[in-house]
């Protein structure tokens, strides 16, 4: 029986590793050599190989090595087949960490102080009490919550908005699309942490800003494809946003021309917010293999008609 690894490699020798000394009855297989098809029973992938169905014949379930899934093509997944999303605690620790840094970067308005410093500008601009800043976060799953949870240990008045209700302690929960509105105008900071399905594609965009309190500033952890990147720039030069912090793009990279990389209010990194780490992802792997075996339910496993 054997699990086949499709991502980054170097990650890969650890994830070996981890395979032959605490489930050598798995056989770990890094890509493209796959070997005989007919023994690979799992699939660990960020991005899967194509024609998923007829070169692995024997696949019984696909885990992906990200938390977001919009990589995989569902309609070409058989019907039988689970995708399992992953939930690596690093992963939860780093996107935490990346909106708490985007957030106070924003708050104490570092992308002036950056360009001042340029240009040997000595000037101090008010400071603005945590309390008086509200941040919302676009999103309120596994990191959506924890996000929320530690802001608002920063003293932010944190609210969040999701599809269906939730219920946080010490965090304003909205939900559904009239919940939107009243999320949006309380959103002096708003965090981008949405699974990206058909329903939120684009969401970010001149529309949505517009529904913001005038100067707003956006962080996008989600996924590039959420953002209308034409609307980010109109938004900022007409002031309705501030500034901005973006992890995820579109094309990553972007192309050598597009104005994100010089823009002065845009604060750009090449989708580094939060990284899977073989070590403390391989339980959480591994004990959702064996329930698998065991015929137990996994936990995070992907719905199909949401897309999350
Ligand atoms: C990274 O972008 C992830 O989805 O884990």
């Amino acid at each position: 029986m054997a699990l086949l690894y499709k991502a980054d490699p170097v990650r890969g020798e650890r994830w070996r590793a981890l395979f032959a000394r605490h489930a050598p009855d798995i056989e770990f297989r890094q890509w493209p050599d796959v070997g005989d098809p007919a023994e690979v029973r799992y699939l660990l992938a960020w991005e899967p190989p194509s024609d998923l169905a007829t070169r692995l014949p024997a696949l019984e379930v696909v885990f992906a090595t990200s938390a977001g899934v919009d990589q995989f093509d569902l309609s070409q997944l058989p019907a039988g087949v689970p995708l399992v999303r992953m939930l690596d605690p690093a992963l939860e620790t780093g996107m935490v960490e990346y909106a708490s840094f985007a957030t106070l970067w924003l708050h104490r308005r570092l992308y002036d102080y950056v360009r001042q410093q340029r240009e040997c500008q000595w000037q101090a601009h008010p400071l603005v009490a945590a309390e008086q800043r509200r941040v919302g976060i676009l999103g309120l799953g596994q990191l959506g919550q924890a996000i929320a949870t530690r802001l608002s240990g920063y003293g932010f008045p944190v609210s969040g908005w999701s599809r269906s209700p939730r219920q946080l302690p010490g965090i304003t929960c909205h939900a559904g699309p009239d919940g939107l509105k009243r999320f949006l105008a309380s959103s002096d900071i708003l965090i981008c942490v949405l699974p990206l399905t058909d329903a939120t594609r684009g969401i970010l965009d001149r529309d949505l800003f517009a529904l913001l309190p005038a100067g707003a500033a956006l962080v996008n952890i989600g996924r590039g494809e959420h953002l209308v990147d034409d609307d980010l720039l109109e938004a900022l030069a007409s002031g309705q946003l501030s500034a901005a912090v973006m992890d995820v793009l579109s094309q990553e990279p972007p192309a050598p021309d597009h104005p994100f990389w010089q823009h002065e209010r845009i604060l750009l990194t090449p989708h580094v917010a939060a990284m899977t780490q073989p070590e403390s992802a391989f339980p959480v792997l591994l004990d959702n293999l064996r329930r698998h075996q065991r015929g137990e339910p996994m936990v995070g496993r992907i719905d199909r008609q949401r897309g999350y």
